[in-house]
């Protein structure tokens, strides 16, 4: 049985993991109508994955006698003049999401619950790999630079990505 705290901090980040998916989404449309379909397929890959993240968080709260009940979404706003600051909101947002894993994880260890925190491990290694393959991906942006040519090297970089 989970404690209530447990239940309502995990049920909070099945809501950032839905709404990481929306956001990923509507930035996957967005550069779609822009041209760049290899980084749209690229952010497509990644709205699911979010989409399979919460998954995993809404079973394992209902495994442990919890209750996942999903929340409201805001609507996902995207305002940015190209692909390096979307690919900089997507970096602050991944370290936000590894801020409440953390969080997440100091919990479990006060209040003892030694299976969420073994269950929240994968996580932690998740947002370890997240992390390194934005901080990759802009890495090539700032060295494509500006150009046309840059953005067409870059679309088709993010199209060979396997995610
Ligand atoms: Fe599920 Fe990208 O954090």
């Amino acid at each position: 049985m989970i404690s209530k705290k447990i239940e309502s901090a995990i049920n909070d980040q099945i809501l950032l993991e839905e709404l990481s998916s929306r956001v990923y989404l509507a930035m996957a449309s967005w550069c779609e109508v822009q041209g760049l379909q290899g980084v749209a397929n690229f952010l497509y890959k990644h709205s699911d994955e979010e989409r399979m993240h919460q998954l995993k968080l809404i079973r394992y709260l209902n495994d442990r006698e919890g209750y996942a009940e999903l929340q409201a979404l805001p609507k996902p706003e995207i305002k940015c003049k190209d692909i390096e600051e979307l690919f900089t909101q997507v970096l602050k947002h991944e370290q936000l999401v590894s801020k409440k894993i953390n969080d997440l994880v100091d919990m479990s260890l006060e209040e003892k619950d030694h299976a969420t925190f073994n269950f929240l491990q994968w996580f932690v290694s998740e947002q370890v790999e997240e992390e390194s393959l934005v901080n990759n991906i802009l890495a090539k942006i700032k060295l494509a630079g500006d150009s046309k040519m840059g953005k067409f090297h870059i679309d088709n970089f993010l199209a060979s990505l396997d995610d």
